[in-house]
């Protein structure tokens, strides 16, 4: 079976129940939204919740591709840099738990973090601090961290540093390797535009995108329109629509895939990151452009069924039954 290595910023999730909402207020935090904080922002909110129960988990973008990647059965790699500190420490270890080949570099700031508070009704506004994470440079990179793997994919999230981008990518393809690219948000797409075409011209052969992401990258609001345009510019087009599912377009033939429609939506975090997850593996064991989408389809909505992104191995259990089931034909949407 063919094998991913994945590119990102290395963040740990951090994820604190409160008791209430007074420290959204004290910080000036609006509540469920996405903040980025700077190393005594993030140290004073630490210290007021460090009564608070909480729990780590492995996040960032590309970082949770590779773990779904890891727990569907897939060879995986990953490349990121972390802190020298206990955090850091946390994320090399859970990588090697997963069995992820790591390559972690370490940086001189603090390991990067996403705290996301959650009030007691369930509303989660973050505080993301991205730390040494933002210390990983294109030197560092050498060709050897690529051998062995067929697919490299990378988050969108990391176009603050276009060189370190360009060149992993041309290193990957000089290896050999095909790339695999998620734009992240839209915003992102429209800050880096001129960059982003020429990177996917060049070098990107599959690239994934939400129905505002496909608009940003296009100017076409339409997605099926925008798939086409996408779809000459690499070898696989995807545009996911939601819950109205994906289109998919490879060697100029669309297909549509649906949701996993019994899937309980409780927390949509990590949906996109999972779907891209999915469709890879079915990718790396050779399947149709059908069976990977309906692949990212279980990926996704298992993961919309649980506040965060982990769960435990019975649901991973029951994913690797129903991507069998995909690959003998025994599951369609
Ligand atoms: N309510 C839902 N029920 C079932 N599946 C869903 C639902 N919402 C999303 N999905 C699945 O998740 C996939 C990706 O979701 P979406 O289109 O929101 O991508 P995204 O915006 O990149 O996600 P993210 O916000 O995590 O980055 C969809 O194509 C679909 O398969
Ligand atoms: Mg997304």
């Amino acid at each position: 079976m063919k094998s991913v290595i994945g590119m990102g910023n290395a963040l740990t999730d951090i994820l604190i129940n409160l008791k209430n909402d007074e420290i959204l207020d004290t910080f000036k935090l609006p509540r469920g939204s996405m903040n980025l904080v700077d190393s005594e922002l993030q140290r004073q909110i630490d210290a007021s919740v460090a009564d608070a129960p909480h729990t780590l988990s492995l996040g960032g973008s590309a970082s949770n591709t590779i773990r779904a990647l890891a727990r569907m059965g897939a060879s995986t790699g990953y490349i990121g840099k972390v802190g020298r500190d206990e955090t850091g420490d946390f994320f090399e270890r859970t990588l090697n738990e997963l069995q992820i080949a790591p390559t972690v570099f370490r940086g001189d700031e603090p390991s990067g973090r996403c705290v996301s508070l959650v009030s007691p009704d369930g509303e989660r506004t973050m505080c993301t601090y991205l730390g040494a994470a933002l210390e990983m440079r294109h030197t560092e990179l050498t060709p050897e961290i690529f051998d062995g793997y067929e697919y490299f994919y990378i988050e969108g999230y990391l176009v603050q540093d276009h060189e370190l981008i360009s060149n992993a990518v041309r290193i990957a393809k000089e290896r050999g390797l095909q790339v695999a690219l998620d734009l992240a948000s839209f915003n992102i797409v429209e800050e880096n535009l001129g960059f982003l075409h020429d990177l996917v011209d060049r070098h990107v052969d599959i690239l994934f995108a939400n129905e505002q992401e496909a608009a940003a990258f296009t100017g076409e609001k339409n997605p099926l329109e925008a798939l086409d345009k996408i779809a000459r510019k690499c070898s696989i087009a995807v545009v996911k629509v939601g819950t109205r599912g994906a289109y998919v377009k490879y060697r100029g033939r669309v297909d549509h895939i649906g949701i996993m429609g019994n899937a309980r939506r409780v927390d949509s975090t990590g949906a996109g990151d999972f779907y891209a997850a999915g469709f890879l593996f079915g990718l790396c064991r050779g399947l149709s452009m059908e069976q990977c989408g309906t692949i990212g389809s279980i990926a996704a909505g298992k993961v919309i069924e649980v506040v965060g992104t982990t769960f435990d191995e019975k649901v991973w259990e029951e994913i690797r039954r129903m991507v069998g089931d995909v690959e003998t034909g025994n599951y369609i949407l």
